[in-house]
């Protein structure tokens, strides 16, 4: 009973979660972004947020410019990666950003109500990466 009920009320959670998304017209891309991301780079992308006085390294990054930076073109790959962690974010290999693939990675094994297989957990760390790279291009200056 106490199996069913928890799983009524995980289920219930995990569908008013999608629902806050619709009802507040959020992208997942947008929703993720103003989940994880804000905190370094600000509501607008420009690299504002308010955490920004705490970290030792390098200011987070203006993400309105990615494009006009790269010959108007979206660095999709290089955006991917460093959001995924696979590639470090400066020459000098510091990075004070978030390993975001590996904190996805984490959500997906802390889920006790749906056992994600490897190819699985790869597929919604995926997802959420390529949403928010769909975000970040819609925030581009030009
Ligand atoms: C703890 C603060 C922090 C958070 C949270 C954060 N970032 Fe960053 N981000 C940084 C910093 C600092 C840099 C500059 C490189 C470095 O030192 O790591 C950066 C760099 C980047 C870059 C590279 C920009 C460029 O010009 O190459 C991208 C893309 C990026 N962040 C995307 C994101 C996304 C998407 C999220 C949310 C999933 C996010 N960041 C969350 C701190 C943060």
């Amino acid at each position: 009973m106490q199996r069913i009920i928890s799983a009524i009320l995980l289920s219930v959670g995990f569908v008013g979660s999608a629902g806050a998304v619709h009802a507040q017209g959020m992208t997942l891309g947008e929703f993720e972004y103003r989940n994880s991301c804000v905190a370094c780079h600000g509501v607008s992308g420009k690299g504002d947020g308010p955490v920004t006085d705490f970290l030792s390294g390098a200011a987070p990054l203006d993400l309105t410019v990615l494009q006009k930076n790269n010959g108007s073109v979206f660095p999709v790959t290089a955006v991917y990666k460093m959001i995924d962690g696979s590639e470090v974010a400066t020459a000098h290999g510091t990075r004070d950003m978030p390993i975001w693939g590996d904190r996805l990675r984490e959500r997906t094994a802390e889920d006790n109500d749906f056992p994600f297989s490897a190819a699985e957990t790869e597929e919604y760390v995926g997802t959420r990466i390529l949403a928010l790279i769909e975000y970040l291009a819609s925030i581009q200056t030009q």
